[in-house]
């Protein structure tokens, strides 16, 4: 095992100093109807949308909020619309995940001289709420850092779009921020992918999680965690390690049919009442057998949460030097066994789950082996 964590005093090196996520987009099949699963089943407002009817003619959106989190569903109109043979290949997925800087054009000439791809040359667009700066770099698969300058914007969300809200009054879960967004990569290229991001945008590595650490008597995986300076983006990159059976980053892959977001996690202040909104929306999520509750406490020691309560939401629980953290895994949230959410409750935890990774990813295995990916 091989373990280094950084977060205390992580020097800032950043190639160029990141905010925090500005948004997260889907590439979907249908952005109507999965907007309103975003709002219904997982609290979510409506604030923006462009459409026909505000004269994009090839493009629907709908931009979602809860906490700091902003989501954006994009389905294409033509058939012919890159967007649709992003869905065609993937399946919905997420095609940005974008990033909130001071200076995107500087972001982006710093991060294509170190080294990365490029995505859009830099804009601006404008409308009567301002202007907005953007670029994009490539990164793992088909996803991209869209690089966000928005301090000369007063609108809903980008010039373009217009301010709409739910049909309906929508009931926040308890979403705060983006704690952090996974990907999973082929194998032999998580380093490059590590090294992508120390050398073009400066992140550090956090920790290291080798197939010792996160595997179970049939499948198994490696992840290493990068991080800005700050702390505010973290990005946990897997790939696949040998198993006797296919582990779940290979049945991803062999779904998404290329590297992509695996999961997001999503950070509550109250995990039990999160949760317990998201089941009773019909939300479904990785089931951990009652006999892991007999020994979370020896494990974890004492924490404010009643345990008969977490373990009522199925809730798990992890510590690391700093503190505890809870967390829970929803399954798959299309129909491709590709993307899924990870509800996070911190408690000075830094870390990622570690002591949860077996019971989890036997969990995943018991779906696999429903889905017949085992
Ligand atoms: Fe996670």
């Amino acid at each position: 095992m091989d373990i280094s964590t950084l977060s205390k005093n992580q020097a800032v090196q950043d190639t160029f100093p990141i905010n925090g996520t500005d948004f997260i987009e889907f590439y979907v099949g249908n952005a109507k109807q999965t907007s309103l699963f975003y709002q219904h089943c997982f609290g979510f407002e409506l604030i923006a949308y462009k459409g026909p009817e505000t004269g994009s003619r090839d493009v629907v959106s709908y931009v979602l909020k809860q906490g700091k989190i902003r989501f954006v569903i994009t389905s294409a109109l033509d058939p012919n619309h890159e967007i649709l043979s992003h869905v065609a290949l993937h399946g919905d997925g997420v095609k940005v995940l974008a990033l909130w800087v001071d200076d995107a054009e500087e972001a982006y000439y710093k991060a294509l001289q170190r080294g990365a791809e490029s995505a859009f040359e830099p804009f601006t667009a404008e409308d009567q709420y301002g202007s907005v700066k953007m670029a994009a770099i490539k990164t793992y698969g088909e996803t991209i850092h869209t690089l966000v300058e928005r301090s000369n914007y007063k609108g809903a969300f980008l010039p373009g779009y217009v301010s709409k809200s739910s049909p309906v009054k929508i009931n926040p879960l308890g979403f705060k921020y983006v704690d952090h967004c996974v990907g999973n990569v082929e194998l032999g290229q998580m380093n490059k992918w590590v090294q992508f991001y120390e050398d073009v945008m400066g992140f550090k590595l956090l920790v290291t999680f080798d197939d010792k650490d996160i595997s179970t008597d049939y499948t198994a995986l490696m992840s290493k965690v990068v991080s800005n300076g700050n702390g505010f983006i973290k990005f946990p990159i897997n790939e696949p390690a040998a198993g006797k059976k296919k582990s779940q980053i290979e049945e991803y892959l062999d779904f998404y049919k290329s590297a992509g977001v695996q999961h997001i996690a999503i950070a509550t202040d109250d995990i039990v009442h999160t949760v317990e909104s998201l089941r009773n929306n019909g939300i479904e999520f990785l089931y951990v057998p009652d006999n892991y509750y007999e020994t979370v406490l020896d494990r974890v020691g004492t924490i404010k949460e009643d345990i008969n309560e977490l373990k009522r939401m199925n809730i798990l629980v992890d510590r690391d030097e700093e503190g505890y953290l809870l967390q829970i895994f929803t399954k798959p949230i299309q129909d491709r066994p590709t993307v899924f959410f990870e509800i996070i409750e911190r408690h000075g935890a830094k870390s990622f789950g570690k002591g949860n990774f077996k019971a989890l990813f036997e969990a995943i295995e018991r779906e696999q082996e429903l889905r017949g990916t085992l």
